[in-house]
C-alpha cells in the first residue's frame, strides 16, 4: 500500500451519473481484482473516498464512480494534468482457487466495477459467466469489458437493455438450466448480496461478497467500517475485506 500523488490523465462520462478517472501513478500499478483505492478528492473533504480498482493498465490506474454526493461531485470537476492523492492498493481482493475452474460474477450498481478487474485478472484462465444488473439503459456501460467473459447476461430493473430481471434472478435462471459455476462472485447493493446469499446458500455454492461500507482510514485504524461476522465477532470492511466468504458475514 502506497499513498501515490497521482496525475489524472482522463476523468470522463461513461453512463447516466457515472464518471471513469484514470490516473497515472509514476510507476507501475499494483493490485490484485477486487482491492480498492482510497481517493482524497480535495477541498473540505477531510475524509477520503474508497473505490474499487477497476482496471490496471502499465503506471495507471481507473476508477469508475458514481455520483452521490459532495466528494464524487467533486471528483467529477478534476481535470488532465491535475493532482489527487490515491492510498491503494488495499483491502483483501478476490482470490480465485486453482481447483475453480468456472466462475460466475453477478454484479449491480457500483459493484459491477471491481467484478471487471475480476475478469481482467482471471478471464483467460477460468470460464467465466457474469450476470450483471442496471437500473436502466442509461447506466449500462463496462459491456465491452463483460463481453469478453465466456458468457455475458446483462439485465436491466425496468427491461430498457436485456430483459427486465435483476442480476441474481439472471443468475438463477442460468443455475436451473445447468450452468453450475464451482464459485460466485458478487459485488452490488445489500439486497442484492441477501438474496444471492441464500441461493448459494441453498445450492451450497461457494460464494464470495465485496461489502460496501461508510469508510473513514481505509486501513483498518478507526473502526468506522465494522460488519458483523455468524461467529458473533466483527470485521473491519476496509482491512480485513471487503471480500468474505458469504457463510461467514451477516447482511
Ligand atoms: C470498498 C468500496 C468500494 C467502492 N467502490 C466504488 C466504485 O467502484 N464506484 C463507486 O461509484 N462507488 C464505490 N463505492 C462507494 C463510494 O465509496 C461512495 O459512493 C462514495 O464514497 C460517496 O461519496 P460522496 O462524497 O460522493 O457521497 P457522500 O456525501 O459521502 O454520500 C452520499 C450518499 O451515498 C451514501 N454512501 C456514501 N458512502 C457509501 C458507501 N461506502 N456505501 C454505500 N453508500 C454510501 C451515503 O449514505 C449518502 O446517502 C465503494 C465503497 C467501498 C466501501
Ligand atoms: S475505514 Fe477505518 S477501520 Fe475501516
Amino acid at each position: 500500500m502506497k499513498d501515490y500523488i497521482a496525475t489524472i490523465v482522463k476523468n470522463e462520462k461513461i453512463a447516466e451519473n457515472v464518471y471513469a478517472v484514470t490516473l497515472d501513478l509514476g510507476e507501475p500499478a499494483k493490485a490484485r481484482c477486487g482491492q480498492f483505492g482510497n481517493l482524497s478528492v480535495g477541498g473540505t473533504h477531510l475524509l477520503r473516498r474508497p473505490i474499487a480498482i477497476c482496471k490496471i493498465e502499465g503506471n495507471t490506474v481507473t476508477f469508475c464512480y458514481q455520483i452521490k454526493g459532495e466528494g464524487t461531485q467533486r471528483l467529477k470537476t478534476l481535470g488532465v494534468g491535475e493532482k489527487l492523492n490515491v492510498l491503494m492498493p488495499l483491502g483483501n481482493g478476490f482470490y480465485v482457487e486453482e481447483t475453480e475452474k468456472k466462475v460466475a460474477l453477478v454484479g449491480g450498481g457500483v459493484g459491477v466495477f471491481p467484478l471487471i478487474s475480476v475478469l481482467r485478472q482471471y478471464g483467460v484462465d477460468k470460464e467465466i459467466s457474469a450476470y450483471i444488473g442496471y437500473r436502466n439503459k442509461g447506466a449500462v456501460c463496462g459491456v465491452e469489458e463483460f463481453e469478453k467473459a465466456d458468457k455475458f447476461t446483462a439485465v436491466t430493473d425496468d427491461g430498457s437493455y436485456g430483459e427486465k430481471m435483476n442480476a441474481v434472478q439472471a443468475f438463477q435462471a442460468d443455475l436451473a438450466k445447468g450452468n453450475r459455476p464451482d464459485v460466485v462472485l458478487a459485488c452490488g447493493p445489500t439486497p442484492m448480496l441477501r438474496a444471492l446469499m441464500k441461493v448459494t446458500a441453498e445450492e451450497n455454492l461457494p460464494c464470495y461478497v465485496s461489502l460496501e461500507e461508510r469508510m473513514g482510514c481505509g486501513i483498518g485504524a478507526c473502526l468506522v467500517c465494522v460488519c458483523d461476522m455468524t461467529d458473533g465477532k466483527k470485521a473491519r470492511v476496509c482491512k480485513d475485506g471487503p471480500v468474505f466468504d458469504a457463510c461467514d458475514v451477516i447482511l
